[in-house]
């Protein structure tokens, strides 16, 4: 099977990714990892090639649901894009936490895709270190999705190495985790702030409208076309009018397709739904 090679895989991906819609852009980077999954569950099933396996999951529907499993790619680290939040916690976030304390209701925020929770625990921990005292009476959501159960155990767990920390400014670090050898976990105050509940985004979404959504390297990255300019289309539809979309660099949104957005700004990858 080694001695098949890299080529094998890569026919395969190209023949199965449009069955799952998924994009075969998106994965360039990140096919040898998705490649050493596939070949492990070749292994498992004691098949004999990725031939053998396309035929398997042809016989095997529920099989389906295991290469898609396969496909979810988890990389993530606390404060990624550092750009994106310094114009966070500067700009976007008090203005529009003074909208939501104007409008008497909370700020709600979503990571969509939250891997495991580095994205919805930094905008915890650059609410208490930059905006809590000033919007001490603001109610702050922050709900967290994911369709990986493993990656919701891990967030819910706030155990994180140094690597995924080291955008973190140093002060909040000591402030905010407790070191164990060579582990860091979060304080509960800061886990306790955010919501983790398990969701296909293809199939469902929490209920209600946000002032801002993260969905930084999912959509974009991974969907074909059809399916992202679905799913962003019902994101848009849960934010409020002004709000603020999130995306990974490099992901493409379609605008012409989701019209009721526009970029804010686009080094930074984010988007503004229209004001109506
Ligand atoms: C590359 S990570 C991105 C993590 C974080 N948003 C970031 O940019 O650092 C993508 C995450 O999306 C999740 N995911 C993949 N397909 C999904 C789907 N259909 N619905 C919800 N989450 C999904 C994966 O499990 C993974 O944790």
């Amino acid at each position: 099977m080694a001695a098949s090679g890299d080529k094998n895989c890569i026919n395969f991906l190209r023949q199965v990714l449009p069955d799952l819609n998924l994009r075969w852009e998106g994965y360039r980077k990140v096919r040898r990892q998705v490649c050493r999954r596939i070949r492990k569950r070749i292994h498992v099933l004691k098949l004999e090639s990725f031939e053998a396996y396309r035929i398997y999951l042809k016989n095997h529907s529920r099989e389906r649901e295991v290469l898609d499993g396969m496909m979810h790619i988890s990389i993530s680290r606390f404060f990624r894009d550092t750009h994106s939040w310094d114009l966070l916690g500067e700009i976007l976030l008090p203005a529009l936490a003074q909208r939501a304390a104007l409008e008497n209701r909370p700020l709600r925020c979503w990571s969509a895709g939250c891997a495991s929770g580095e994205e919805p625990y930094s905008l915890a921990l650059l609410w208490k270190h930059k905006l809590s005292e000033v919007f001490s009476q603001l109610p702050l959501q922050i709900i967290a999705t994911d369709a990986n159960e493993l990656m919701l155990q891990r967030a819910q767990r706030a155990c994180y190495s140094r690597g995924s920390l080291k955008h973190m400014p140093v002060n909040w670090l000591n402030e905010s985790f407790l070191k164990q050898g060579e582990e860091y976990f979060l304080n509960t105050s800061i886990r306790n702030r955010v919501s983790f509940h398990r969701q296909d985004i293809r199939k469902e979404m929490p209920e209600g409208q946000f002032d801002l959504v993260f969905c930084k390297n999912l959509v974009g990255m991974y969907f074909e076309k059809p399916l992202a300019i679905e799913v962003f289309a019902k994101i848009v539809s849960r934010m409020h009018s002004g709000s603020y979309l999130l995306l990974g660099n490099h992901e493409p949104f379609p605008l012409e397709e989701v019209p009721d957005i526009v970029v804010f700004n686009k080094g930074l990858q984010v988007y503004q739904k229209k004001t109506t």
